[in-house]
């Protein structure tokens, strides 16, 4: 219960789709920014989903989310320059390329209900502030950003004319509430934002990626122009993946469904149990639980698999490390979720 990925079998018909692109088109190099048609495919599935328009022109394949975040922020941010990333604690493929990168970096958690912290934002920025970074839905706590909080970090970034960078890898795992894509929260961020999303997660076929970016083309130009030349060319693999998962758009609600019922099972099993506490999440498909009062120091993600067997996503992957926290996923099978509630009941207590 430890990997960022559900358990769900992936739909079969997504695997039917893709063999016979795969047999009949060519194995060469592809259009820089993807494939027409996997790309025409992409802006108007997501327009589709979330009511808003995005042009083909603003969507580019990338190799994978991670890459991509570790690229944009080398060609966008210098040594010396702050960088203010949102939520609360941060996990290390955003944070490690940043702080590799000598970049002075602020992180700012969520309020305790949840919502952004606009003013603490607004306090932190200074004039080397170059890019703000949202993670919706978060990992790993899966808060949801509101509307109306991604509008007022929209004013903030046009007003210091900052520039924007959205991991939705988690968009289509919204349990309450809508997603918001960045995009079109603010007509600031229309050309002021990157968002990098991916359909590998939510259909189950993370190992063949299907990651794209939606960004206007000054923002893509400016990253080009670092490294001399486009940078994100990817494998046309994962391109017939996505253009697959566009032609499934029921698997959404599907997914969206079973990802509440399994979250409100380990939810209210582990609900009962003193020495843990966890937030119920929004979105995502991780509760992230905390053991509290221990006699001793320790780890909790080792803890668990010492005296459990339940593997879980440590804490030292994320910044703030804080090793009395661990990552459970719950995108499984509900006879999963009672076997694993039982052993943590009858072992921890
Ligand atoms: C917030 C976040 N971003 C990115 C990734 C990785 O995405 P990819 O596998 O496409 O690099 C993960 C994976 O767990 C994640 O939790």
């Amino acid at each position: 219960m430890a990997s960022g990925e559900h358990d769900f079998m992936p739909s079969t018909t997504l695997f039917a789709r893709l063999l016979p692109e795969i047999e009949l088109k060519n194995s060469a190099y592809g259009p820089l920014r993807g494939l027409e048609d996997a790309i025409g495919a992409v802006a108007e599935f997501q327009s589709a989903q979330h009511g808003c328009a995005v042009p083909p022109s603003y969507v580019t394949f990338v190799p994978s989310v991670s890459i991509a975040l570790a690229l944009s922020f080398n060609a966008l941010v210098s040594a010396g320059e702050h960088v203010i990333i949102i939520g609360s604690p941060v996990y290390y493929s955003i944070y490690s390329p940043l702080s590799s990168a000598s970049a002075s970096i602020s992180v700012i958690p969520f309020l305790s209900t949840g919502r952004v912290d606009v003013d603490r934002i607004a306090a932190s920025i200074t004039d080397k502030t170059k890019l703000i970074i949202v993670v919706n839905p978060h990992s790993p706590t899966g808060t949801v950003y509101i509307q109306e909080d991604l509008w007022q970090v929209g004013e903030l970034c046009s007003k210091h004319r900052i520039v924007a960078l959205s991991d939705e890898v988690y968009e289509y795992f919204v349990i309450d509430g809508v997603h918001v894509p960045l995009y079109s929260a603010h007509p600031y961020f229309r050309d002021n934002a990157i968002v990098i999303s991916s359909y590998g997660k939510c259909y189950g076929v993370s190992g063949f990626v299907a990651a794209f970016v939606v960004a206007g083309s000054s923002l893509l130009h400016q990253i080009e122009r670092y490294y001399g030349g486009p940078i994100f060319m990817t494998s046309r693999l994962s391109q017939y993946t996505a253009l697959g998962c566009t032609t499934e758009p029921a698997w959404i609600p599907t997914l969206r469904e079973r990802l509440r019922v399994a979250r409100d099972r380990l939810a209210a099993g582990l609900a009962t149990l003193p020495m843990l506490r966890f937030v119920k999440p929004n979105g995502g498909m991780f509760l992230w639980l905390e053991y509290l009062s221990p006699s001793e120091p320790l780890d909790l993600s080792a803890l668990l698999l010492r005296k459990t067997q339940i593997e879980t996503y440590s804490a030292r992957m994320f910044i703030p490390e804080n090793l009395l926290c661990t990552r459970l996923n719950f995108a499984t099978e509900l006879s999963i979720l009672d076997e694993c509630i039982g052993r943590i009941t009858r072992r921890l207590t």
